[in-house]
């Protein structure tokens, strides 16, 4: 092996860390950060290679740059848990460690290892949302399905009642029964969710989004603004067509609905590497969100939406989320929310595969 394949495979390693690794000079300017490191900032190295720990980076306790001046003054490595970082634009907790760099005795750079904390809180969150999300779908489908035949025979039974009755007040009370085996049937239907496995294709997300939009716009209230903010570098997906419209609807047809009658809702495409989803990482992901400024989901609500038959509605289903979640599942993929009042995001995100399995 050559020297540069090793340096190759070093920085491939380096890369694929789970932790973000920096180094900064002794004017505690940056030089380098891998790959995790650039999730974090959410910026490129290019972009952030040369800025100053303290433009990065405010620690809770002292300031960054004094603890890279005490590293390099004593030559000494250190490591600090549960640290409240602030970063540009959120704030994240981590476990830090120091490591000063040598050459010969002197220390000439730092070494700053991230380990982010509250990351892997919501890997095992997801993880436990998608087995308790499984576990009420396989429920609720069973449920549907043991009522379907029954209630087939009582609507095919009152069908030939109709046909026997002379009187036509009568015929009233039969024709209530099939109406109503019809609309049970309809609401079953739903329960059961998707019966075909996805039918993949290689598709423009945004033509999928697009269509959303304007099946929302014709529904939607005049005063509602339905405006798009799409990142027109996004790759081709391979998904079904249909079952990424029916998911995505679902979600904005709740955003319409709350909404009412005046309110602003925005699709907003982006991608995001290094995803972890169901214990899964993947590269490459895209995310599409849906952003609506209507009243917020109520926090004793929040960890239950996307259960089967929970509804906040007085005429809902509660099957919307559920069935969309289940869609977005067979896709590799997961939908999350977050909530305020005044500003709900729902994200799907949907993984980007090598090749098109
Ligand atoms: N954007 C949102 N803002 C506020 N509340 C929301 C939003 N999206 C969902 N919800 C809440 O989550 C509940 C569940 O949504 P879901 O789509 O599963 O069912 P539904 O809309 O009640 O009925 P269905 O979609 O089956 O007709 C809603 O009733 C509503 O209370
Ligand atoms: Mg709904």
């Amino acid at each position: 092996m050559s020297q540069d394949d090793g340096c190759l495979i070093c920085r491939k390693i380096v890369d694929n860390l789970t932790s973000a690794v920096m180094v900064f000079d002794p004017e505690y300017r940056l030089v380098f950060i891998n790959t995790t490191g650039e999730m974090l900032f959410a910026d490129s190295a290019r972009h952030l290679v040369g800025l100053r720990a303290q433009e990065l980076l405010t620690a809770s306790n002292q300031t960054i740059e004094n603890q890279l001046k005490q590293c390099l003054a004593t030559g000494v490595s250190r490591t600090e848990r549960n640290v409240v970082l602030g970063l540009p634009e959120r704030q994240v907790t981590v476990d830090m460690s120091l490591t000063p760099l040598f050459e010969g005795v002197r220390p000439i750079s730092v070494l700053i290892e991230l380990h982010q904390l509250d990351r892997h809180l919501r890997i095992s969150r997801d993880e436990q949302l998608l087995a308790q999300h499984n576990a009420s779908r396989i429920l609720v489908r069973g449920l549907a399905h043991e009522i379907k035949n029954p209630l087939g025979g009582l609507r095919g039974a009152a069908q030939l009642l109709d046909r026997e009755l002379n009187s036509g007040e009568l015929r009233e009370y039969t024709q209530i029964m099939i109406a109503e085996s019809d609309r049970l049937q309809s609401l079953l239907d739903r329960m059961l969710g998707p019966s075909k496995p996805p039918q993949k294709s290689l598709l423009n997300i945004h033509r999928v989004v697009e269509r959303v939009r304007q099946l929302v716009r014709v529904e939607a209230p005049a005063g509602v603004s339905i405006e798009c903010d799409y990142d027109p570098s996004l790759p081709t997906l391979y998904a079904d067509k249909d079952q990424l419209i029916q998911a995505i609807l679902n979600i904005a047809r709740n955003a319409i609905q709350a909404v009412d009658e005046r309110g602003n809702v925005i699709f907003r495409t982006r991608i995001h590497r290094q995803v972890t989803i169901g214990g899964q990482r993947n590269r490459l992901c895209v995310k599409i969100d849906v952003i609506d400024d209507g009243p917020g989901i109520e926090p004793d609500m929040m960890s239950q939406i996307f259960y089967p038959m929970v509804t906040g509605r007085a005429d809902g289903t509660g099957l919307g989320l559920s069935i969309a979640q289940s869609l977005i599942n067979q896709h590799g993929g997961l939908i999350e929310a977050i909530s305020d009042r005044g500003q709900t995001i729902f994200s799907i995100l949907l993984p980007l595969r090598n090749g098109n399995e």
